[in-house]
């Protein structure tokens, strides 16, 4: 399988950054999946810089509507029609800053399936949960609520990004064994939900990825690739993540 690189920018990035980041970027070579997802605003400016590259550009939330009397949300209707192929889905700063539930996010995931959209369901446990041995019942309940009458026939619309929310933006990556661990656990749930079709799916690791770690994450049986947000900024360090997840690709 391919690894799967991609960028979450959150809510940075200048234009003369995102400039920079692209005079900096050099993907010769590199053959992994590469995708990007910019704040809302700058999609279109994405997609039109992306032109010409392998890099995918997405969303990183969407509504749960198509469209209507929504104001300030992001369709996922729009975000087809603009030429966009995915969107993150219920990042640990959603669930915690926005509230987003299981329920919503669960809207969320089928709307993006049905219009044709790949989603790049997050999930991840709280340090407390961790502590107290819960990461696998929690991820179990993320997972089995947020994919609720998924259909098994659209699987490869379907990627899960486990991030621990205590490694996120705090410099503290799991482990690769712990991260691996976890995968594992993470991977027989979807076996469990999807059958065997539930072994494909992709699960990529976020929290903390840098140059520095993601070889030995990316190492990991389970590990397909990873959500980075600090260490994406840069077209220099994006560059070289890519590359590593590019020689890892099999
Ligand atoms: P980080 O963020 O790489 O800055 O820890 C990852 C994420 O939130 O997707």
């Amino acid at each position: 399988m391919k690894k799967f690189m991609i960028g979450n920018w959150k809510m940075n990035q200048s234009l003369s950054e995102i400039n920079a980041f692209f005079n900096d970027l050099n993907l010769t070579g590199v053959n992994c999946e590469t995708w990007i997802a910019p704040q809302a605003l700058h999609l279109s400016t994405l997609l039109l810089k992306a032109s010409g590259t392998n890099i995918k550009v997405g969303a990183q939330n969407i509504s749960e509507e198509k469209s209507g009397a929504f104001t300030g949300e992001i369709s996922p209707v729009a975000l087809k029609d603009l030429g966009c192929s995915f969107s993150l889905i219920g990042h640990s700063e959603r669930r915690s800053l926005f509230n987003e539930s299981n329920a919503v996010l669960n809207k969320k995931v089928l709307l993006n399936q049905s219009l044709g959209l790949t989603s790049v369901f997050c999930v991840g446990e709280q340090l407390e949960e961790r502590e107290n041995g819960m990461t696998d019942a929690v991820l179990k309940h993320q997972i089995v609520e947020g994919l609720k009458n998924y259909p098994e026939s659209a699987l490869d619309q379907l990627i899960i990004a486990y991030e621990p929310v205590w490694a996120i933006g705090t410099g503290k990556v799991a482990t690769p064994e712990q991260a691996e661990e976890t995968h594992y656990g993470i991977r027989t749930v979807l076996v469990e939900l999807f059958n065997r079709a539930g072994a494909q799916i992709p699960l990529l690791y976020g929290g903390s990825v840098k140059p520095a770690n993601a070889e030995g994450l990316l190492s990991q049986e389970n590990i397909d690739g990873a959500l980075v947000g600090g260490a994406s900024l840069k077209g220099e360090d994006f560059s070289k993540l890519s590359q590593i997840a590019s020689k890892l690709s099999k």
